[in-house]
């Protein structure tokens, strides 16, 4: 794992006491699902299934999934935009990033009640999991109303930052998207700045509606339904340059 550990970018990692159901599925599920970011990740193996022989009930959530797409989710909050957009692409990919325990158990339950087969987990920092992911691996990376931090003296705290850029385009295919939205007037336009700056990435709004409007097929996050920030949500889409 990297040493020069970054400032955090997430609040908590854990509120209230699990209900007995989500923590059960904390125990016996999320093995399943987890993503090793101890070494490089082998995309293949995540979603290959359970090794035989690890002891491991052959749990039908943690099927084997062909070569499809590789989608990123970094902060999915309680996971619904993750497994809606899971059960919409069975043949995709999916690896959700979220350290908030409540978050992923909430992701869990989601899973299990979908029966969506095509979904890892990584409980903790999405830089994490970016920076054992092979190169060029990505096909697409959902960032959807990351924490704001607001107050200028917070702003360090930001994931979107040009060391991240940097990972994230390793990672990232050419030609691979990037779908960030947030309701808060000054993140879009920092998050702006940081990428339009960056030769690596294309901002690919050709009108205003572009950004004003969520891309098709998008499902509605849980924050987004909050309407926490200070703007109506704005949608940037950025593509990896070849
Ligand atoms: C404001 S919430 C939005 C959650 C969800 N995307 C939604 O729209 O409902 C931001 C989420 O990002 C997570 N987060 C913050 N920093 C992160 C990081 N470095 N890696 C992964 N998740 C992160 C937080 O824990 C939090 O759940």
């Amino acid at each position: 794992m990297d040493d020069h550990r970054p400032l955090r970018t997430f609040g908590r990692t854990k509120a209230r006491t699990l209900k007995p159901r989500q923590a059960a599925l904390v125990e016996t599920l999320l093995p399943h699902l987890a993503v090793d970011v101890s070494a490089e990740i082998d995309v293949d193996v995540v979603f290959s299934g359970p090794e035989p022989g690890a002891g491991l009930a052959p749990a039908a959530d943690a099927a084997p999934v062909g070569g499809g797409p590789l989608v990123l989710e970094i902060g999915f909050g309680g996971g619904e935009h993750l497994v809606a957009q899971a059960a919409g692409q069975p043949e995709a990919r999916f690896i959700g990033v979220e350290p908030f325990l409540n978050g992923v158990a909430s992701c869990l339950r989601h899973i299990e009640e979908s029966g969506v087969t095509n979904v890892r987990l990584h409980q903790g920092d999405a830089r994490d999991v970016v920076a054992r992911l092979p190169d060029a691996s990505l096909d697409l990376c959902y960032i959807l109303f990351p924490d704001p931090w607001p107050k200028l003296r917070h702003h360090k705290r930001r994931l979107i930052q040009p060391e991240f850029l940097a990972a994230l385009a390793r990672v990232l295919k050419p030609g691979a998207e990037v779908r960030f939205a947030t309701d808060w007037a000054n993140y879009a336009a920092w998050t702006l700045e940081h990428f339009t700056r960056d030769a690596r990435f294309v901002w690919t709004a050709e009108r205003a509606a572009d950004w004003q409007n969520a891309w098709p097929g998008h499902v509605q996050t849980r924050y987004e339904q909050k309407q926490l920030g200070d703007c109506t949500p704005i949608w940037l889409r950025f593509e990896r340059t070849p």
